[in-house]
């Protein structure tokens, strides 16, 4: 298939590339390259790409494509709630004006890269399942929330939406994030020899490594269409449905001579969910994600040694909003984050 990736040169987009690449797929990139050339490690090859912005996108950037895989965003709560309107023009807007142009374009299949961060306060200890009431806390879980509507609308027999909902993602890219809890936490613990945590450590927050996503979108690509078509589908591993509290406790035990300091001071965070993935498996027969944290956890303290993480650019490179900040301060980027020229 020739795939159109967004979001290519993302934490994501950089795993999914090769893995969809070694599928067999010609993979073609868009993406508007905010975070590109933050990389830890040796830089990626990207594939074949567009530097645009998704709110720009065209006709010509779906002709001949055979399906797109959406990754493209303002990737996180704390982006979102910077900037919310930014947040659904982007987000949303332009998702379903992207999947609007592919559908006449005649794309058959539209991966939708999602998030179980839609069930927002789902609260308790019940797994919830993909027709459990979403319950968006943030901007950027409504934005989700919204794109996965109006996709509904747009399937036809024609057309296949598929929403995946994935779990807080973990593991070594090399356009890495470190603003995501397990990454979060690794870093903290090598570079000061603490896990810090600065919520009160109980909400449930499932995760999934960067490589199972990208071999789930790779499976949903290639499933039978009744398998998948305008179906939700929760993206992890029951074993990784963990609290804050448990994950920093599997990264203490990972880097050795670090210890766990839980403070509270970001106060209670209301997103809290813990996650039935068994829908996905059933869709999907023989799949199952490989990753566990603590794995994942090992993992990533040899690159972030390999590599030679530092606090400079824990803090300021691999956290997506420092970022942004520092692009717009810089007047590199302009205040809706579309690159001066
Ligand atoms: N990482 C996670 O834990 C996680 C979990 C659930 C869902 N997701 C979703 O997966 C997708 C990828 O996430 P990620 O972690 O790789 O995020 P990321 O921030 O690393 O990547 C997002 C990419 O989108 C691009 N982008 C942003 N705005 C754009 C615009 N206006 N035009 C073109 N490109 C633009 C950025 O340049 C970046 O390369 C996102 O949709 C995110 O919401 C991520």
């Amino acid at each position: 298939m020739r795939v159109l990736l967004t979001g290519h040169q993302g934490y994501l987009g950089t795993v999914m590339a090769p893995v969809l690449a070694e599928a067999g797929h010609e993979v073609v990139g868009l993406d508007s390259g905010l975070f590109a050339d933050h990389v830890l490690g040796p830089t990626p090859a990207d594939p074949p790409g567009r530097r645009v912005d998704l709110r720009d996108v065209t006709a010509e950037d779906v002709a001949g494509v055979d399906a797109v895989i959406h990754l493209a965003a303002l990737s996180n709560d704390p982006l979102g709630s910077l900037a919310p309107d930014l947040t659904y023009d982007i987000n949303h807007h332009a998702s379903v004006k992207l999947a609007c142009l592919a559908r006449e374009a005649g794309v058959e299949r539209f991966l939708y890269a999602s998030t179980c961060s839609v069930y927002g306060a789902a609260g308790g200890d019940e797994l919830v399942g993909e027709d459990a009431p979403l319950r968006p806390v943030t901007p950027y879980a409504e934005s989700k929330v919204r794109v996965e509507d109006d996709l509904h609308e747009l399937a036809d027999s024609d057309f296949t939406p598929v929403y995946m909902r994935n779990a807080t993602a973990f593991g070594y890219s090399p356009r890495l994030r470190a603003d995501i809890v397990l990454n979060n936490l690794v870093g903290h613990a090598l570079l000061s020899g603490e896990v810090l945590v600065l919520s009160d450590g109980t909400p449930w927050r499932p995760l999934v490594h960067a490589a199972d996503i990208a071999r789930a979108f790779a499976a949903a690509l290639v499933a039978p269409k009744e398998a998948v078509h305008d179906r939700a589908f929760n993206i992890g591993s029951e074993v990784n449905n963990v609290t804050v509290a448990e994950i920093a406790g599997q990264v203490a035990e990972a880097v050795e001579g670090s210890t766990v300091r839980i403070t509270g001071e970001a106060g209670a965070d209301p997103r809290s969910y813990r996650v039935d993935f068994s829908r996905f498996r059933a869709a999907i027969p023989g799949f199952d994600c490989e990753w566990t944290v603590k794995r994942g956890a090992l993992e990533l303290a040899d690159a972030y040694r390999k590599f030679g993480l530092t606090r400079e650019s824990f803090e300021r490179s691999f956290t997506r909003l420092a970022v942004l900040r520092a692009a717009t301060e810089a007047g590199t980027v302009d205040d809706t984050l579309r690159w001066r020229r």
